[in-house]
């Protein structure tokens, strides 16, 4: 089996999801190529415990990230760090000829994101590719098998949802995420809105324009030193937006919303897609069930199915067994594997964000914070 030697930058909660992800490609019968853990980088030394501790064989830990890069035994990174950092990291690791997998927002504004996506330009040769795992759950697998073999009809409508409420407690405390230096002037759009915007570009239907309602709904919060400190990022985002559809070629309404607060909502994704021949309905909040409806004609009847282990990967979990955020990582892993060594991806919906596709969602959220400050529909450039 080929092996790819890697490095994490940034080892906080999404690092430790791929290492212990690295740590169970036993899972994944059929792949080719697996990952191998072998440095890990976080500038804050006592993240490094937890690595140590749970895997006694890497041998390279530092706090440096140059430390890391200029090791000729790391062959590809996982950056997972605060959004201002993303340009003036992985633009160093494209510059030292690694394979990337960044995070999103994929640079903390256009700009940024625009000048990672010259870097790659001018480093054709490195694989550089954005985390999202929805897609992988088995249902949305399901979902992007009919849109590729078109069983939607004209697309009517497509509603996309990321509802957290954590932050609905004003008592929660300050953190990088909620600071505009760090999270940026996105907020909740820079933190959730690649999550959604994946399957709809994946599926080709491309936003021509957007009216965008942002709210910020919790001011301050505790600053975690006994005060309290000003809370600026953008707490909620509504965007309807006009998306062409490629197969009628129409407009139709895309509505994506990512939600920090919305109360009794832990951590759910869900789409909607309505068609005149099938409209399908899917929310991690029951992952299990995945509800269609194909429409010939006669009574309108929707289909509850519950969905098992249908991975795009095959897994040696039994098929009935359901399926988790933690499956998602592990499948996303394998997309990116395989994507680096074969060159093309296993299907469209078995694969990462590409970088053209974080930049289409920069033009998006730039358009929507223009829309928000003029209180007007704003046309994607
Ligand atoms: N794909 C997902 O589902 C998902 C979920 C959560 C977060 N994220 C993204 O992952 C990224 C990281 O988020 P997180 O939740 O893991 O944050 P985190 O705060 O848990 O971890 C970030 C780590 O980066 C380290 N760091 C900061 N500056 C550094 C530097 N110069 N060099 C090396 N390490 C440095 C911090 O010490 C910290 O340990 C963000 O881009 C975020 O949007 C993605």
């Amino acid at each position: 089996m080929k092996t790819i030697k890697f490095g994490i930058i940034g080892a906080g909660l999404m690092g430790r999801e791929f290492a212990s992800a690295a740590a169970r490609w036993s899972h994944l019968p059929d792949m080719q190529v697996r990952p191998e853990l072998v440095a890990v980088c976080d500038k804050n030394p006592v993240v490094l415990d937890w690595y140590r501790q749970n895997f006694p064989y890497i041998q390279s830990f530092t706090t440096d990230y140059r430390e890391l890069l200029a090791s000729a035994h790391v062959e590809a990174v996982y950056c997972a760090v605060p959004h201002n950092l993303h340009a003036e990291l992985y633009t160093a690791i494209i510059k030292a000829g690694k394979h990337l997998m960044g995070e999103k927002p994929f640079g903390i504004d256009l700009s940024a994101n625009r000048a990672i996506l010259a870097c790659l330009q001018a480093h054709p040769k490195v694989f550089v590719r954005c985390s999202s795992e929805f897609p992988f759950y088995p249902a949305v697998q399901r979902i992007g098998n009919m849109i590729e073999t078109r069983a939607f009809g004209r697309i009517i409508e497509v509603n996309n949802y990321f509802l957290h409420s954590s932050d609905l407690d004003p008592a929660k405390p300050m953190n990088w995420k909620r600071m505009i230096e760090f999270n940026g002037e996105y907020g909740c759009l820079g933190d959730l809105g690649l999550h959604v915007c994946h399957v709809p570009f994946r599926a080709g239907w491309i936003p021509k324009n957007v009216r965008a309602i942002l709210s910020d709904i919790v001011k301050e919060r505790p600053d975690g030193k006994g005060g309290h400190a000003p809370c600026r990022t953008w707490d909620n985002a509504t965007l309807l937006c006009e998306a062409s559809d490629p197969v009628s070629n129409a407009l139709f309404p895309l509505t994506l919303k990512t939600l920090r607060i919305a109360p009794g909502e832990k951590d759910t994704w869900s789409i909607e897609i309505l068609g005149t021949k099938a409209s399908a309905r899917f929310s991690t909040k029951n992952p299990k069930l995945l509800q269609i409806m194909e429409y010939r004609g006669g009574e309108q009847v929707w289909q509850h199915i519950d969905m098992g282990h249908e991975t795009a990967f095959k897994s040696i979990t039994g098929g009935i067994f359901e399926f988790g955020f933690s499956d998602s990582i592990l499948q996303m892993w394998a997309a990116f594997l395989y994507e680096l060594t074969e060159a093309k991806p296993m299907k469209q919906f078995a694969a990462c964000v590409t970088p053209d596709e974080t930049a289409l969602s920069h033009r998006l959220f730039t358009a929507a914070l223009e829309s928000q400050a003029k209180q007007s529909v704003v046309a994607i450039k």
